[in-house]
């Protein structure tokens, strides 16, 4: 079943009901000012960081569901409804919600009066701007009354969720004509502050939820709205909102606009204070004044899409097959900035308030968007490495607007290290801007302990040389890429959990995930270091990398498939001999893409294994047997019931993972039907079953061992964003870029005839068409590069042109 559909022209999803599974949701905003938006217009946002400087609230649990958001009520006689249907929830007589790239309109109508929301973030400021379009599509003359609602959040929303005693006593609003201010700590700090205002003149306001909604009552019946009129109300403390009441008046068939802005101001720390608690307002009426008229607002979203079409002309397919189109040129990219902006840090699954960037998640994260925006990826490369400590370990996490380290969550992830070189040979690769090597960057956030990012992505690679376990392999600390693998954590104390045990005396435990990740990204810092002349250290990490393949051929091979790893007592973990989880997906994976038993036929070996053991028609399961009881040795992964998350649910992030592996040993048919499985425009038709929103990836997919089989959770924020389109532009359309240029080595079913790709690669717009005549899986057996004949796959930059044409063959060769 659908709930809606694809509208490529207008790259946008087009949701023809309120009732989704789920509330299916959209973010706007590009670079420091972020929005969550809803079909049916909940959500909430904030400026960098969805903890530290939150403007609306939001209510988590989803209980009530999606309860929170940017309203606006329409009275229209004794009718009160809303143009995305909630809070009020009044049948409308038309609905429709198109998200779009960085903006969502909701399209409704009730009575013969219609409504247009148009919610979107400008490129360049820090606001949201609703434009509430009402068209009379009647014969007669309507008058309404029409009411804003937006409730602010006191900035740090965990001091908000925490600390009611003394917030209910700090809120502070001052309104202004149409403008209300949200002032709270402006007091105590004078910087920032939020304003919610309409370009016109208002009949009413409300600043205060009580005074809005009635004591008793809630959103779904405010008293304001009911009565018709507002009550003027100023919040002292309690909870501040804004409200407008506006008075309108349609003759038969006219449209009016209103244009509302809710944005947030910062005045620089050393401003000039006129009094104690004077706002200074020439910032925020600055930025009022833009968006003023409909022609403004036009402007605004064209330069929005503007934006958009210029990201994505970066990279776009043409193929057979049109869901394979959608995705690439237009959603998986699009998620692909999402979660670069946002890490895992605010979605209608993570509060925001947790998480704030991830070192290993935005490194992973780079991988999808250095051909987007190769200069923010640089100064985003630059922040994480100053997170890391000097001796290659990391913060697993930092604050996004502090960009300082998550003490809380602290270090001891010991795949961490190795995704900072991942992420810069990707922007290396992409960029081959090798300056970067060069700019200081701190350890632990200190800048006396600055160095060069090279010297970071040195103790990266000997963090891991000088952490390995009795078997060779290294070691895994508190887990590896799988948080929820604590194989150091046991205990003799009846009853305890991972989460309490601290018995990690042995720290012995080992990942040959890890090892995989060694080899694979070991071996590309050894590229980077021979690349910029390190000849001597380039051949010394190269005979570290052979060292850890030798130990992951010998201790992390069981017989039909990789190791997962060695518990704290040197157990196999993802063995045969295991009694369940005897297999799991993730060494098959990195060990095949780092190549490891390529050459022995070992890597075809595990992955006809995890074909016929982890493959489901829903995707590929993450391990199995699924663990029936919990075991405090292999710690969090055995806390979930089988078939959710780390525990055999299908999780989306390493399907693609074996997807690449396929294509690295020649599977095209394969690799391709592994991209197919979980890729979200391809289960559009069981939205039921799935329930997520059918243009995104989700982390999960419930896997066969569990009742839900299919149902897809945590939409949006998941590294699968990233690796879907390094492995879909360069592991299936081939389009891999190196050190040296730009390499076309496609794997792909061998019923595709032929496809295009159009793709901007360090300033030179690659214009590459492959032909199939043969029908094979991978090959190249001719290339032309702007008519020329060569020999190899690999084009060689050459600076300086705008266009270049590429004619590929794929064949057998001789
Ligand atoms: C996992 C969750 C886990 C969390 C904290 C995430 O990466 O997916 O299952 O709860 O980390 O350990
Ligand atoms: C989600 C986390 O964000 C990511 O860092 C981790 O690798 C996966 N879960 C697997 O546990």
């Amino acid at each position: 079943m659908q709930f809606g559909h694809f509208d490529d022209q207008n790259k946008e999803y087009v949701i023809t009901t309120p009732h989704t599974p789920l509330p299916w949701i959209n973010y706007l905003g590009s670079r420091d000012f972020f929005s969550l938006i809803s079909n049916t217009a909940g959500g909430y946002c904030f400026y960098r960081d969805a903890k530290l400087r939150r403007i609306t609230r939001y209510r988590y649990n989803d209980c009530p569901r999606d309860s929170v958001g940017r309203y606006y009520y329409i009275k229209d006689g004794s009718t009160v409804w809303n143009p995305g249907w909630k809070p009020v929830k009044t049948e409308l007589d038309r609905y429709r919600c198109r998200h779009g790239l960085g903006y969502t309109v909701l399209e409704s109508e009730k009575n013969g009066l219609a409504a247009s929301l148009e919610c979107f973030v400008p490129v360049a400021d820090n606001c949201e701007v609703h434009r509430l379009t009402l068209t009379n599509r009647t014969d007669a003359v309507k008058e309404a009354e029409l009411f804003s609602y937006a409730e602010f959040c006191l900035w740090n929303a965990v001091d908000d969720a925490n600390n009611f005693q003394r917030n209910f006593s700090t809120g502070e609003v001052e309104v202004d004509g149409s403008t209300i201010y949200h002032k709270t700590e402006y007091r105590e700090r004078r910087t920032h502050f939020a304003f919610y205002t309409v370009n016109r003149p208002v009949c009413g306001f409300d600043t205060d939820r009580d005074s809005f909604c009635g004591a008793d009552r809630d959103l779904d019946a405010p008293q304001t709205v009911l009565a018709g009129s507002s009550r003027d109300s100023i919040a002292h403390g309690w909870a501040p909102v804004g409200s407008h009441h506006l008075h309108l008046a349609l003759q038969p068939g006219e449209s009016t606009s209103c244009i509302f802005v809710l944005g947030y101001v910062e005045n620089p720390k050393d401003d000039k204070w006129e009094a104690p608690g004077v706002l200074k307002k020439d910032r925020a009426r600055a930025l009022m004044e833009k968006y003023r008229t409909d022609a403004q607002v036009d402007a605004a979203l064209q330069e929005l899409h503007m934006y958009w079409e210029t990201l994505l002309s970066r990279f776009s397919v043409h193929s057979e097959d049109e869901k394979l189109d959608r995705m690439v040129n237009i959603w998986n990219q699009y998620q692909c900035m999402v979660t670069f902006n946002l890490s895992r840090s605010a979605s209608y699954f993570e509060s925001g308030t947790g998480r704030g960037m991830g070192f290993r998640d935005s490194c992973q994260d780079l991988l999808g968007i250095v051909h987007l925006v190769p200069e923010r990826s640089r100064q985003r490369i630059l922040d994480i490495a100053a997170t890391q400590f000097e001796d290659g370990s990391s913060y697993h996490q930092y604050q996004p607007l502090t960009k300082k380290g998550n003490a809380d969550i602290g270090s001891g992830f010991n795949d961490d290290p190795l995704w900072l070189i991942a992420g810069v040979g990707a922007y290396l690769r992409e960029t081959g801007d090798f300056s970067i090597l060069q700019e200081q960057a701190a350890f632990d956030n200190d800048e006396t302990k600055a160095q060069p990012l090279l010297e970071h992505l040195r103790r990266s690679f000997q963090y891991s040389c000088s952490h390995k376990g009795p078997h060779g392999l290294p070691l895994i600390g508190r887990a590896d890429w799988n948080d929820c693998l604590n194989l150091n954590c046991f205990s003799d104390e009846p009853g305890e959990s991972f989460q309490t045990c601290s018995n990690l005396e042995s720290g012995k435990a080992e990942s040959v995930f890890i090892g995989g990740m060694f080899v694979k990204y070991g071996a590309e810092y050894a590229d980077i270091c021979a690349h910029c002349g390190l000849t001597e250290e380039a051949a010394q990490v190269r005979a570290q990398v052979e060292t850890m393949r030798a130990a992951v051929l010998d201790a992390g091979w069981d017989g039909a498939w990789f190791v997962r790893a060695y518990d704290a007592f040197s157990k196999p973990v993802g063995s045969h001999v295991c009694d369940e989880g005897q297999i799991f997906i993730e060494p098959q994976g990195m060990c095949v893409m780092a190549g490891i038993g390529v050459q022995e036929g070992l890597a075809q070996k595990a992955l006809q294994s995890v074909q016929e053991r982890l493959d489901t028609k829903y995707g590929i399961v993450l391990l199995q047997p699924a663990y029936t009881s919990y075991r405090l040795n292999l710690g969090e992964i055995s806390s979930y019931p089988p078939g959710y998350k780390e525990n055999a649910g299908i999780f989306c992030h390493n399907n693609p993972w074996i997807s690449c592996a396929e294509a690295v040993v020649g599977h095209g048919d394969r690799a391709f039907t592994v991209y197919r499985r979980t890729c979200p425009a391809y289960v559009e038709e069981i939205s039921e079953i799935h329930r997520t929103e059918p243009y995104v990836y989700s982390q999960m997919v419930a896997g066969k061992d569990a009742p839900s089989f299919g149902e897809a959770k945590n939409s949006w924020l998941t590294g699968t964003a990233a690796w879907t389109f390094a492995d879909v532009s360069q592991y299936l359309l081939g389009m891999q870029p190196e050190l040296d240029g730009l390499r076309v080595n496609p794997c792909i079913p061998h019923t595709w005839k032929a496809f295009t790709v159009e793709r901007l690669f360090r300033g030179t717009r690659y214009h590459i068409a492959v032909r199939n005549p043969d029908g094979v899986q991978k090959g190249v057996v001719r290339m032309e590069v702007d008519g020329k004949p060569q020999t190899d796959s690999l084009i060689s930059f050459v600076p300086g042109k705008a266009d270049c044409y590429v004619q590929v063959t794929m064949g057998t060769p001789e």
